[in-house]
């Protein structure tokens, strides 16, 4: 069964061609990172209009490079939730006229669900790929599991016993994980996506130097900002200058070798705590047969480094799959389709930019 999957909820235009919900056949991501940067941020009108522009083309080459044509295409997956509004208005409309010129099935998934299925990607059980490979490959992730799903806009751990099935048991108060990298990044002058820019900058950092409190949160649930906060007192404290002075100022006075040393230490104290709370819920469901993590921020290699350790034989996404892209998209709606979910309207479908994976 081959599945175009289409993603536009944030700043990343992206098609993909799956086959039977393991087998990337093409994965076409046309990343607004480079718009963005200038800005320090996603401007959602802008990330709307650049992929009108992108779309198209996107969705052409994914077939192209997967060699189909849509008769050998069967069905349609598009996120239409959770988002940026215009964003999931590109995408759905897209896959929406797509369908119907096409006569596919069409089928509308949870972005965070999607994140989760990057990690059946490419597996071994269901895949006749070549022995040599086999080897480098893993097995699908068993149920029960535990998914840690920490993105730009997300940071929960969801209890999942068996496909489709998701209970959110940790969520975060305020900001969530990625967001506090990239507000971070900007009080140490680091461009955006803060991410990337933090766990390089931290690689000649001391993450030992600087200590930032873990936030007091009941049960498996988070909060980031305090932690940003922190981190920017103590770049005050450390410049000598009074906390009503402009934080878009500080990175003025900062040195390379602080700068290095401050996202090392936040890093590192992000890092410890997203793996407490885990192993916390890990106890607490003690019948978890895999722990997988999910979203943007599951590209840090720190966080991965320090996860092998703790939940050895934990999963991940491949690198390039970390971030948003179509083949997740797809994937997810294959999980979908053989836990008997029925194609959508595509007359009707709707976009919902801020529900949750449980609805
Ligand atoms: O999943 P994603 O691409 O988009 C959303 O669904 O939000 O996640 C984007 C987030 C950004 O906040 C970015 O800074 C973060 O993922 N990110 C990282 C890394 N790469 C991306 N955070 C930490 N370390 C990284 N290597
Ligand atoms: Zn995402």
């Amino acid at each position: 069964m081959k599945i175009l999957g289409i993603e536009t909820s944030c700043d990343e235009t992206a098609a993909s061609v799956v086959e039977d919900g393991v087998k990337i056949l093409s994965n076409v991501v046309v990343s607004q990172i480079d718009i963005f940067a200038a800005y320090g941020g996603v401007i959602p009108e802008i990330a709307a209009r650049s992929h009108l522009e992108a779309m198209m083309p996107v969705v052409e080459k994914a077939l192209k490079d997967a060699n189909c044509t849509w008769d050998d295409i069967d069905s349609i997956a598009v996120t239409h939730a959770p988002g940026l509004l215009g964003s999931l208005l590109i995408g759905t409309l897209t896959a929406r006229t797509l369908a119907i010129l096409h006569d596919k099935p069409l089928y509308a998934t949870h972005h965070l669900k999607s994140h989760i299925y990057a990690n059946w990607l490419n597996n071994l059980s269901e895949q006749s790929g070549n022995e040599q490979n086999q080897n480098e490959q893993k097995q699908n992730p068993e149920f029960p599991l535990l998914a840690l799903v920490i993105s730009g806009g997300h940071t929960q751990i969801l209890y999942m016993p068996a496909h489709n099935d998701f209970k959110i048991i940790g969520t975060t108060h305020d900001d969530a994980i990625g967001e506090c990298f990239d507000k971070v990044a900007k009080i140490l002058g680091l461009p955006y996506p803060g991410g990337p820019a933090i766990s390089n900058a931290a690689k000649n950092g001391d993450r030992n130097k600087y200590k930032f409190p873990h936030p007091k949160v009941d049960e498996l649930d988070f909060s980031f900002s305090g932690l940003k906060t922190a981190v920017l007192r103590t770049v005050q404290k450390e410049l000598g200058l009074p906390i009503s002075h402009p934080s878009h100022d500080l990175k003025n006075h900062l040195t390379e070798q602080q700068v290095a040393d401050f996202a090392a230490s936040f890093e590192k104290t992000a890092v410890d705590i997203l793996l407490e709370k885990l192993e916390k819920a890990k106890q607490e469901y003690p019948e978890t047969k895999s722990i997988v993590f999910a979203g943007g921020v599951s590209a840090n290699k720190a966080l991965r480094e320090a996860a092998e350790k703790k939940f050895p034989g934990c999963y991940f996404p491949e690198l390039k799959l970390s971030g948003d892209n179509g083949a997740m998209v797809a994937a997810a709606a294959y999980y979908e389709i053989i836990s008997g979910v029925q194609p959508t309207d595509p007359y009707s479908l709707n976009i919902y930019p801020r529900i949750s994976i449980e609805k």
